[in-house]
């Protein structure tokens, strides 16, 4: 692919941290991968290295002053937003994730990353005191919660001599994924993905629920995921500790009964449902309106199974393709196997929720993710976030066999 041809152009914020120097060899990486780049820098960054030399390696005047009135555009940050396809900050200094992650706008960059609709990468450089500080760690969490991708720092060599994390990434690992993501970026265009997260809630009395341990996480990054490559999303979950994605459409559930509406609601409008939520398998036969006196306790509490999601919207099924999730602590394979079959899945991601660290409440995952005659491999421990991506692509094999 010729430079600029066919690709959107891609934003490359930088900020002033020691490691501006590799600035220069991500402009060049995204150059070499067939991308155009703007580069946007920061008032102190452009104390540390001249915006002149950005501006030679892009062929782009770079931006830094937002009340510069010699733009091209008319209200810049608006306008390129609409041209750009990624926007990626890099290196990203602990000031600027501060103030994209609590929204401050008070230079340019701060003020564009509000603007964009594109997918953010940022690879953040600071010393090993600044990255592991709380409050960087919680700003860091707050984006990754808005959908924000990062490039995570290595281990390795300070400029401030000292040794340990918040080394910026190599700029191949930078542009690497940066490419990944704009190529990924239309690849669900025009289809609307429905998501099932999070655990359901089956109360007994009004203070008194069963539950189970599920935390949304694996069904947000599914979500996430589906809206980086570009589908409509709608979020169906249950009660979780989570920000929702930005421009998912969220229906916030309690009990498997909402959760079946809702989902059998929005089912005719969706090309993909990907059915990550640990829907409780029992409620109260006769749950209380009045919360129950302990000495009023019942011998016994009667349980009964909840609504069977899964093979309601199956039967359902007009060309939908649908993904089911299941979790066990023995037979993998073999209950996954039988679920395909049972409740007519495309495509099933089970996983084995006995290991130590994985699944349930943790960010990591291990799953086996096969097809509906059965075939495929199990994953290596991944992050949750890169799970999801590995589901999607093996969603889009599938979709790609179908059509
Ligand atoms: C030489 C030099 C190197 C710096 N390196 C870093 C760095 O790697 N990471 C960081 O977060 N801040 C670093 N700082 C501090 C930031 O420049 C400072 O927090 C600044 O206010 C950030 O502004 P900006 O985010 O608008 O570029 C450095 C400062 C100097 C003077």
């Amino acid at each position: 692919m010729g430079r600029g041809e066919d690709m959107a152009k891609i934003a490359l914020g930088v900020t002033s941290s020691v490691s501006i120097y590799k600035a220069c060899e991500i402009v060049r990486g995204f150059q070499k991968g067939g991308g155009d780049v703007q580069v946007i820098m920061t008032q102190n960054a452009a104390k540390l290295v001249s915006p002149l030399l950005f501006t030679s390696l892009s062929g782009h005047k770079t931006i830094v002053d937002l009340f510069e009135d010699d733009h091209p555009w008319s209200v810049a940050h608006v306008s390129l937003a609409r041209e750009i396809g990624l926007l990626v900050a890099a290196p990203a200094t602990a000031n600027i994730i501060a103030k994209f992650a609590w929204g401050v706008a008070d230079d340019f960059l701060s003020t564009f990353y509000l603007t964009v609709e594109c997918p953010v990468l940022v690879a953040p450089a600071m010393n090993e005191a600044m990255y592991l500080h709380p409050q960087t760690q919680e700003n860091l969490a707050r984006l990754r919660a808005r959908g924000v991708e990062f490039i995570d720092p290595d281990k390795g060599y300070l400029a401030c001599k000292d040794e340990g994390w918040g080394r910026l990434a190599a700029p191949e690992r930078i542009v690497g994924r940066g490419l990944e993501l704009l190529g990924k970026t239309e690849s669900l265009k025009g289809k609307t993905a429905l998501v099932t997260a999070g655990p359901t809630r089956e109360f007994i009395d009004p203070v008194r629920f069963l539950s189970n341990r599920s935390s949304g996480k694996m069904g947000f990054e599914i979500a996430r995921e589906a809206l980086l490559r570009g589908a409509r999303v709608i979020l169906v979950s249950g009660p979780v500790n989570l920000v929702p994605p930005a421009r998912a459409e969220f229906i916030q559930v309690q009990s498997a009964e909402d959760m079946e509406k809702a989902v059998i609601k929005a089912f005719p409008k969706a090309d993909i449902v990907v059915m990550a939520a640990a829907v409780a398998d029992f409620a109260a036969a006769e749950p209380s309106l009045r919360k129950i006196k302990k000495l009023d306790l019942p011998e016994a509490l009667k349980i009964v199974p909840t609504p069977d999601i899964l093979k309601k919207i199956a039967a359902r099924k007009k060309g939908q393709m649908i993904v089911g999730f299941a979790a066990e602590t023995e037979n993998l394979r073999a209950h996954a196997l039988r679920k395909i079959k049972e409740k007519n899945l495309d495509l099933i991601v089970a996983n084995d929720v006995s290991e130590e660290g994985l699944g349930f409440d943790s960010d990591f995952n291990r799953a086996l993710i096969l097809n509906g005659r059965g075939q495929g491999r199990p994953t290596d421990k991944v992050s949750k976030r890169e799970l999801s991506r590995l589901i999607w692509d093996r969603i889009e094999e599938s979709l790609g066999k179908k059509s």
